[in-house]
């Protein structure tokens, strides 16, 4: 029987896990279902945002979903103990390197963003961040007094070419089954580490992938583009930051950050870790409003890339997709739908 482990996490967390459930539990009856704390609350009881017991389990399972971490009651726990931490411990500990972060405009959505239609309608974007490496893990780190008093902070971003490989590679075997291009976006005119990731890519493209399009664009062009006419991509390749930035810029395409889902995937065969690129939200959590489509779509990437069931993931996004068609809408999509009710909207589609 394959297993799902739920990591509901913090603030909205828990309000858009519990819709993914109730879809879960719907559609593939024969899943099992654990449940853990994990991040703050896991750390309030715990005393740590990710347990040995946790991360073991998360390793035994078939997929791994979460919900979100982290919220202002934990902004001044130690820095290993805060559920961030516990977030960067569970990617490293999975070995989840390629983050896969699909910025889709629903068409019922074209309406939706702050872009215009034109913009952003039939948008299919997929972005691949590298998620176990660059300046999220790099060493040194810290923040250090000096002599003279002043306080010095540091971080480092620093990536080996078998890191920059892996994921690239993801890259292009997804644009081979997509519009068959590459963009990498990195900053090769500033970094050693942007240097040598336009280097590896370009290497690996002719080596295994001539017949894909390679683009290079520098990140912050990137960000531009992906407002300025953000159909011209197909796959976006990036590192573990850039990432991170350029996949809410793409969420805000597709009308709101509550409909980007992602999925994580390491090695072939052990299990991925999939979640909504949103966070918990403090500002509206405890109300029942958050949207739970990333969530739920979420759950629809873990069918399709752990669980063996792509037939489902079509049937859940459809549901998704007709939900919207009958103007199913959260608050931040321009509607007035609670979590709850747009959990029933889909489960009504299914
Ligand atoms: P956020 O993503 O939590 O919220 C940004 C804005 O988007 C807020 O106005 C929020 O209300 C809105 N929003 C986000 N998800 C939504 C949803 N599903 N439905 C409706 N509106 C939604 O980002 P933030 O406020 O910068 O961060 C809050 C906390 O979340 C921080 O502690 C941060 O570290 C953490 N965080 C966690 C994750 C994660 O667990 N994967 C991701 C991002 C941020
Ligand atoms: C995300 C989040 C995380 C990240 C934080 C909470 C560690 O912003 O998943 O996009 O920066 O990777
Ligand atoms: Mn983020």
């Amino acid at each position: 029987m394959p297993t799902l482990l739920l990591l509901p996490g913090d603030g909205i967390g828990p309000e858009v896990t519990a819709q993914v459930r109730r879809v879960a539990e719907r559609i593939m009856p024969e899943l099992t279902l654990e449940t853990r704390l994990f991040g703050g609350c896991s750390f309030d009881d715990l005393g740590t945002p990710l347990t040995d017991e946790a991360l073991a389990l998360a390793r035994a399972s078939d997929a791994v979903l979460m919900g979100a971490v982290g919220g202002p009651k934990w902004a001044t726990a130690p820095r290993h103990l805060r559920p961030e931490a516990g977030l960067l411990n569970l990617r490293s500990g999975m070995g989840v390197f390629a983050n896969l972060r699909p910025a889709l405009c629903f068409p019922a959505l074209a309406d939706a963003s702050t872009l215009k239609r034109e913009v952003v309608e039939g948008l299919d974007i997929m972005i691949v961040r590298e998620l176990t490496g660059g300046v999220y893990f790099g060493q040194p780190r810290g923040v250090e007094t000096l002599p003279d008093g002043q306080r010095r902070g540091v971080d480092t971003q620093v990536y080996t070419t078998s890191e920059i490989e892996r994921v690239s590679r993801v890259a292009f075997e997804l644009a081979r089954g997509r519009r068959n291009k590459v963009t990498s976006a990195e900053k090769s005119n500033v970094m050693e580490t942007g240097l040598l990731w336009r280097e590896v890519v370009t290497a690996l493209r002719a080596r295994d992938y001539a017949d894909v399009t390679l683009e290079h664009m520098l990140a912050d062009n990137t960000a531009m583009q992906l407002v300025k006419n953000p159909r011209q991509f197909d796959v976006i390749l990036t590192d573990n930051l850039f990432g991170d930035i350029l996949s809410d810029e793409a969420a805000q395409l597709t009308g709101s950050l509550g409909m980007l889902p992602s999925a994580a995937i390491g090695v072939a065969g052990s299990p991925g870790l999939y979640e909504p690129i949103h966070g918990s939200a403090p500002d509206i959590a405890g109300q029942g409003v958050a949207n739970p489509l990333a969530a739920i779509l979420s759950f629809a990437m873990a069918l399709r890339w752990s669980l063996g069931r792509a037939d489902l993931a079509d049937r859940l996004t459809g549901a998704v997709e007709s939900a919207l068609s009958g103007g199913a809408r959260t608050r931040d999509l321009g509607g007035s739908l609670g979590s709850g009710e747009m959990g029933d909207a889909v489960l009504a589609c299914l």
